[in-house]
């Protein structure tokens, strides 16, 4: 029997699905020190990872690795580079999140305009003695401006969104999107300096790369309205959070919301101090539904590269097909 990794916890079930096939070595506990992981995978054929890092040391050190499954739809965990040169396979879980995590990306602008939960933290703390017609006044989402740098699958889902609430949309990406998409979604194509002077809500959903480090910065911070409010839903890195941290405090832009930092689970902890910005520890997929749905996709890439189940030899979503060809 071939074994695999599977490299921290996932549902039992798809566990369970694995070793129908597999010989499967499961981490259950803490997230593994990259030499322990590295240690792990070294006699393997195949992982299942949600985020560990897998680069020339991992790959060179388990010479019998065929295909690295990731449960996420981003991979900047992989160093593609070397799963080319060491013709392993990696996967990645796109699409069954898109709806989910433009709902996320919805909740937490809205949060951060409508001041949700400064206001509620206000509550709690027994701070709220009388009503009052100037308190924890907010911005509008119906009727203004939406920016969203990355117009992919999750960017246009959030952009579909944007209809029901008499929303412009303006939308930065690489390129152009096809015109019926852009004519469906009713957006129009601008810069990314254009985006940042217009928007009244600006959303990232753009996948992490080296050319999208620091996306926005002090500069592009800069450029957006004080009533503005910035979201982050892609990934930590495309965001320069000090500079952000120091725009929130001096109230160069309203608010934030940010579901993933650089260095995370670490963050910069001087967010902490900060009113206007709602802080949630990357769960933009986190229903029982998706989840699911991406732990059982990483599991159908496994068994599927390693040449069993229904798809065996044709996983439903190579990121680099061409180690497949013979
Ligand atoms: C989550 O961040 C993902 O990339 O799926």
């Amino acid at each position: 029997m071939k074994k695999v990794l599977v490299a921290r916890p996932t549902f039992p079930d798809v566990i369970e699905r694995l070793k129908q096939y597999f010989e499967v070595d499961v981490n259950l506990g803490d997230v593994l020190a990259q030499d322990e992981f590295a240690r792990r995978i070294a006699d393997k054929d195949g992982a299942f990872t949600a985020g560990e890092w897998v680069g020339e040391k991992e790959l060179a050190g388990a010479p019998n690795l065929k295909v690295v499954s990731n449960m996420a739809v981003g991979y900047n965990n992989f160093d593609m580079k070397a799963f080319d040169a060491h013709k392993v396979l990696g996967t990645n879980t796109p699409n069954v999140l898109n709806e989910t995590t433009a709902d996320f990306g919805w909740a937490l602008m809205m949060a951060a305009a409508r001041r949700v939960t400064e206001s509620e933290h206000y509550l709690r703390a027994g701070k709220w003695q009388k009503w009052s017609f100037d308190a924890f006044l907010g911005a509008d989402v119906h009727g203004s401006t939406l920016g969203v740098i990355g117009m992919g699958r999750i960017g246009q889902a959030l952009a579909r969104r944007a209809g029901g609430f008499d929303m412009r949309v303006i939308y930065h990406n690489r390129s152009r999107v096809a015109p019926e998409i852009e004519a469906r979604l009713n957006a129009e194509y601008v810069s990314k300096e254009d985006l940042l002077k217009r928007a009244d809500h600006v959303v990232l959903v753009l996948p992490y790369t080296k050319e999208n480090h620091h996306t926005i910065g002090a500069a592009e911070l800069a450029l957006m309205k004080p009533t503005a409010t910035l979201t982050n839903i892609a990934r930590g890195g495309i965001v320069d959070d000090a500079a952000l941290i120091v725009a929130l405090r001096d109230k160069r832009i309203a608010a934030a919301g940010i579901d993933v930092f650089e260095g995370e689970p670490d963050f910069n902890p001087d967010f902490m101090l900060l009113d206007n910005v709602v802080l949630t520890p990357h769960i933009a997929s986190a229903t029982e539904g998706t989840r699911r749905a991406m732990a059982n996709l990483a599991a159908d890439n496994l068994i599927a590269a390693l040449g069993e189940g229904p798809r065996a030899g044709n996983p439903p979503n190579p990121i680099n097909p061409d180690v497949l060809k013979k």
